[in-house]
């Protein structure tokens, strides 16, 4: 069995638990979870009814997903992605956007917990992503387009040139405007992680020009660009980064879900009216 035979048993494998046709897909980072509630006359389907699909293994991320209608759209909400620290090739970690693209859906929202690096940026701050800088994937095993392309699904040296739609950006910011929750902007970077980073590596991300730091996201962008979809994705900052080892404190994965709780509303908030525009 190909690779793209098997995305397809995994989509058919999901059209065939739930009667929604989504053309929208979100997927939710650390924290942000709750936001699958607010889907209404939901189907839910647990990654492990699936086959293929990797295992949610974070604390935080409940590993299932979600079919059901938002703002009159057809949304398929995944709630708990799944991260290269994990343990799962990119193959694995991206799985799930080729299985979106061919259930039909044309539309990527992505979330996630981040760490902010500029040195506005306050926890609980949202930030649109305007673009990204995909250091896991720069060298080495990280790009999840490495290894045999399939021309079917896209080409093999796609462009990441406006990666993150420039129309789904404005829509943001128009909802942001209209909900009243400040966004800030800026360009995300991916690490592999699990292991936070230290106070110089956050003084060389800075200089490399990134916002915001974390260890996700990217991987799907680049997969669901590789098929041209379009994606608009928003950084929910969980806590700033500590630039200095004189510094008290350290980061922790209890921050970051402590903070997604009061970051979840507003970001619904967002997503709520770029679905209301679309
Ligand atoms: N660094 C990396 N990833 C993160 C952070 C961070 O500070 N916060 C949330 N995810």
């Amino acid at each position: 069995m190909n690779d793209r035979a098997r995305f397809q048993e995994v989509a058919d494998t999901v059209l065939a638990r739930t009667g929604h046709r989504p053309a929208v897909a979100m997927v939710l980072g650390s924290g942000l979870g709750p936001l699958a509630g607010a889907v209404e006359d939901a189907d839910i389907i647990p990654y492990d009814d699936l086959p293929h699909w990797p295992k949610s293994t974070v604390p935080g991320h409940r590993g299932r997903l979600v079919a059901g209608r938002l703002e009159d759209q057809a949304v398929l909400v995944m709630q708990g992605r799944i991260h290269y620290y994990e343990g799962y090739s990119m193959a694995q970690v991206t799985l799930p956007v080729r299985v979106m693209h061919l259930m039909g859906i044309k539309t990527l929202f992505v979330t996630n917990a981040a760490g902010g690096l500029d040195k506005h940026f306050r926890t609980g701050d949202l930030m649109l992503i305007t673009d990204h800088i995909n250091l896991i994937g720069m060298v080495g095993e990280g790009n999840p387009l490495r290894g045999p392309n399939d021309d079917a699904l896209g080409p093999r040296f796609p462009s990441m040139n406006r990666a993150y739609d420039r129309a789904l950006q404005d829509l943001a910011r128009r909802a942001a405007a209209q909900a009243g929750v400040p966004l800030r902007e800026g360009v995300y970077i991916c690490l592999s992680g699990p292991s936070f980073e230290t106070p110089a590596d956050i003084r060389m991300l800075r200089l490399w020009g990134a916002d915001a730091v974390g260890m996700s996201t990217v991987p799907e962008v680049v997969v669901a660009r590789h098929m041209n979809m379009r994606v608009l994705g928003i950084s929910g900052i969980t806590n700033v980064a500590i630039d200095s080892n004189e510094a008290e404190g350290a980061p922790n994965h209890e921050e970051v879900l402590e903070a997604g709780k009061q970051i979840a509303p507003r970001m619904e908030a967002i997503l709520r009216g770029v679905l209301r525009m679309l």
